[in-house]
């Protein structure tokens, strides 16, 4: 391993590209592998195993036989908090490989991974080990002679498919509520990124959970993810990424009636007024948007900015996209790294071409960084009008869109004009209007006078066409349990 600057390493030990069912990882049934790719340089990483459907019935029969028979459905519950803090400490152990294995398949800042990524991924693993003891039931006083209570019992199999923006991430906020509860996986990464989750998957069973608890199952949306959608064993699905998946997985579980949460996409409105702290405002708006090369389902992406303060704000807005440092990812002075993928770099660019064409004005960036590797130009547009695709498309990328407002009225009508509901932030110093407004936005998370301010223990959702059900928190748990009411007669004469 060659090791760059401190705890920064640059070339990873690549240690698992296997399908991982029970506790074996290994080749796809059909012999196939896909090709991961370093998003800095367009080079191939490695190939990984790629798994379809015969996989996904092995990963899903082995998950199924942890949960109906296996150790885990008998574990003491705080055992299995146990496991789930030994993980984090596992993955805390191996902090160096981690955070380069994800900036090596995603191509985000190494600074960002070691920030940002791991630490939150460690402190929700730990904060749901907690939570494995302390999901209770209650006692109900129904009429008569009875004695009625409730119990949360996990719903069983769970897929769960994530995307590419927060490899890692995603792995905690799916692996941590689903295991708390007692639930068992077959998980699909995403095919731009599966590095890391196996990483994951092998630290987990170093840590001690049983076989088939966790399976992982790399490959492609279509074939294995639908497999996995589709198949009769499986109870619920946990889906990350894009509302057009999300319909097309609603309509296929309809079948089988699986439980399904989603959490999508965004077109966030981030709103500053103009008594607010404009230097706070300005680094909120840059952060809300940029930050994950905007690979964010909350980014702020419809900046909205009071007329008095607009040509002010913009100016500053501007100043600090141009000072955003692109480059190689693994240097840690690095503030933006490439996109993830050939698809995202020219879904993004075709959004640019239509800003411009629909009237827009764009200020800086606006093209290709460099000529190897999928980076983007920091981007700002101003003039930018309700109707134009850039204000209402999530475009995925770090393109930023100015609105201009009067009021508070007309801009709360205008952020909620959206089929979207995932975030919204107020930068204001009028705390009657921020809370106003937090209440009033129709969205699952509402930040005041700060942006992308995430913990594990604070739920995250969507309203509208965001998202179904909530992530993260207590209220994460809620998607992982089956209440069952249990009643019976006490027999008094
Ligand atoms: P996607 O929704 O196609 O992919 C996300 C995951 O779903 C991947 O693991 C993929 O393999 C899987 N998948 C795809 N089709 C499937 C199917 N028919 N059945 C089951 N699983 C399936 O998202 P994609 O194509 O990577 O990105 C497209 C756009 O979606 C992005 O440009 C962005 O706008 C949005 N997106 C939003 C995310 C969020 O966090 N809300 C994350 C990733 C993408
Ligand atoms: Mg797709």
């Amino acid at each position: 391993m060659a090791i760059a600057e401190s705890g920064v390493v640059e070339t990873p030990q690549i240690r698992q590209t296997g399908i991982l069912v029970g506790d074996e990882f290994r080749s796809s049934v059909s012999g196939k592998t896909f090709a991961t790719v370093n998003p800095a340089t367009e080079e191939v990483i490695c190939e990984v195993a790629e798994g379809d459907a015969e996989d996904i019935d092995l990963a899903v029969h082995a998950a199924r036989q942890a949960f109906d028979s296996g150790p885990w459905s008998r574990m003491d519950a705080r055992d299995r908090g146990l496991l789930l803090i030994r993980l984090a400490d596992l993955l805390e152990a191996n902090f160096d490989e981690l955070t380069a294995l994800e900036t090596l398949d995603n191509g985000k800042p190494i600074a960002d991974a070691r920030a940002a990524d791991l630490p939150l991924v460690i402190d929700c693993l730990r904060y749901y080990g907690g939570w494995a003891d302390k999901i209770q039931g209650q006692t109900i006083p129904i009429r008569g002679d009875n004695f009625c209570y409730t119990r949360r019992e996990p719903v069983g199999v769970c897929g769960q498919i994530i995307p590419w923006n927060f490899p890692m991430l995603m792995v905690a906020w799916k692996w941590g509520p689903a295991l708390a509860a007692g639930n068992t996986i077959v998980m699909k990464p995403a095919e731009q990124t599966p590095l890391t989750c196996l990483r994951m998957a092998e630290l987990a069973l170093e840590a001690g959970f049983p076989p088939g608890v966790i399976n992982v199952v790399p490959g492609y949306g279509p074939t294995a993810g639908a497999a996995l959608v589709r198949h009769p064993l499986v109870d619920k699905i946990a889906f990350t990424g894009e509302g057009t998946t999300a319909q097309i997985i609603m309509a296929e579980a309809a079948k089988t009636l699986k439980r399904v949460t989603f959490e999508l996409g965004g077109k966030s409105p981030n709103i500053v007024f103009a008594d607010a702290d404009l230097d706070a405002a300005a680094a909120g708006a840059e952060f809300g948007l940029f930050f994950n090369q905007g690979q964010c389902c909350c980014a702020g992406s419809r900046l909205f900015v009071e007329e008095s303060v607009h040509d002010e704000f913009v100016e500053r807005v501007v100043v600090q996209a141009k000072q955003r440092r692109l480059g190689n990812p693994f240097d840690r002075n690095t503030s933006q790294g490439p996109q993830v993928d050939k698809a995202q770099f020219d879904k993004i660019l075709g959004y640019i071409a239509r800003g411009n064409e629909q009237g827009a004005s764009c200020l800086t960036g606006g093209a290709r960084h460099g000529d190897k590797g999928y980076f983007v130009e920091p981007t700002v547009f101003t003039d930018v009008r309700d109707d134009m695709d850039i204000a209402q498309d999530e475009i995925f990328g770090p393109v930023m869109s100015i609105l201009k407002f009067n009021d508070e009225a007309e801009v709360l009508q205008r952020a909620n004009n959206t089929r979207y509901g995932l975030a919204a932030a107020v930068w204001t110093g009028d705390v009657g209007r921020a809370h106003r407004l937090a209440h009033d936005l129709r969205a699952g998370t509402v930040w005041i006078n700060c942006y992308d301010v995430f913990d594990a223990a604070a739920p995250f959702g969507g309203y509208k066409m965001s998202g179904l059900g909530r992530e993260l928190g207590e209220a994460g748990l809620a998607n992982y349990t089956e209440l069952k009411t249990v009643t019976m007669p006490l027999g008094r004469s």
